[in-house]
């Protein structure tokens, strides 16, 4: 995948393993503390959505914030864990036949097709909720203040003001609701919504649990805030540029759908740059940490240099 770096490539594979046995457990049959019933047609439908799949590169940023900072115990996995339920509903509701109407997701079915709509719908209410419910949970965090603010930022980044509201402009930028003529700086806005508020908050949360002060947090934040934004621009590179085989999605669907993406605003080569810019931007947020934080170094440069 990245020759370049294989020892970050092997630190990415083991820690999506032990989120796939993390998120196995949690989507088992076995219901949680307060559950009546787990219907097994739901349950099938968000394992789908869930298991065996994915990059797993939100709880990695997680796992490793939180270690960089010292963070001991399964509380980052877990709450990395819960940042992927979230993602994974963003997904099944993302590629539904009234939003971007996928057939293809990590090189399968998506779940509407493998199930129905319905079943697609209740899936990411399911996986919202229980993302929620885990971080509230106290295997987490024994202190509540520390999972109430974790769940607090989770419903900041993911809902009206962060993915969903950024899902919304999204929508609105193929013009769907009239002609949408959209600046560069609507485009960044609209990505650091979609995508980048959920990012800089698996970068985050690794920083409320490791008790980082707010220095810290301001820096490991505006991090995660340029890998975000270069994680959008980077998709949308490989929208343009890539194939269904290679990615496991459906490609040139932002083209075809007209909507404006940096790569129509910068051109091919302006979209490369920008990349570039926001790795520069990300590592500098990260000079204080030194040489401990050289594998969030590899992150934002994975995340460009990414061919999946
Ligand atoms: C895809 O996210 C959706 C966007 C936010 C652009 P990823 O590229 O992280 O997807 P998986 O989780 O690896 O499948
Ligand atoms: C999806 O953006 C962002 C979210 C799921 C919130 P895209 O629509 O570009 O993602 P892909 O390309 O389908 O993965
Ligand atoms: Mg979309
Ligand atoms: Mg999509
Ligand atoms: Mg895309």
């Amino acid at each position: 995948m990245m020759p370049s770096n294989s020892s970050f490539v092997m630190r990415l594979a083991e820690a999506a393993g032990n989120v796939e046995t993390t998120l196995q457990a949690l989507l088992s049959d076995e219901v949680r503390p307060g559950e009546i019933a787990r219907p097994a047609r739901l349950m099938e439908a968000m394992r789908h959505a869930v298991l065996a799949g994915g990059k797993r590169l939100r709880p990695f940023l997680t796992i490793e914030t939180a270690r960089l900072l010292g963070a001991k115990g399964r509380g980052a996995l877990l709450a990395g864990g819960a940042v992927e339920l979230l993602h994974c509903y963003s997904l099944v509701h993302d590629d539904l036949p009234s939003m971007d109407d996928d057939d293809l997701r990590r090189g399968r079915p998506t779940v509407h097709r493998a199930f129905d709509e319905a079943t697609a719908i209740l899936v990411g209410d399911a996986l919202q909720t229980l993302a929620f419910e885990i971080l509230a949970s106290p295997e987490v965090d024994a202190d509540p203040a520390i999972r109430s603010e974790l769940v607090l930022g989770l419903a900041r980044a993911s809902g009206l003001g962060g993915m969903v509201g950024g899902q919304m402009l999204d929508l609105a930028a193929e013009g769907r609701y009239g002609v949408a003529n959209l600046a560069e700086g609507d485009v960044r806005r609209l990505q650091m919504m979609k995508t980048g508020a959920i990012l800089t908050f698996s970068v985050e949360a690794g920083a409320i649990l490791g008790h980082a002060d707010a220095g810290v947090r301001r820096n490991l934040v505006a991090y995660g805030r340029a890998l975000g934004a270069a994680f959008q621009v980077a998709d949308d590179i490989l929208d343009r540029e890539s194939s269904a085989e290679a990615l496991g999605k459906r490609t040139g669907k932002d083209q075809e759908k007209g909507k404006a993406t940096l790569v129509d605003l910068l051109g091919m080569e302006g979209a490369r740059r920008e990349c570039a810019r926001l790795v520069d931007e990300a590592n500098a947020a990260l000079v204080s940490f030194g040489a401990r934080a050289d594998v969030l170094r590899d992150a934002v440069r994975f995340v460009v240099e990414r061919q999946v």
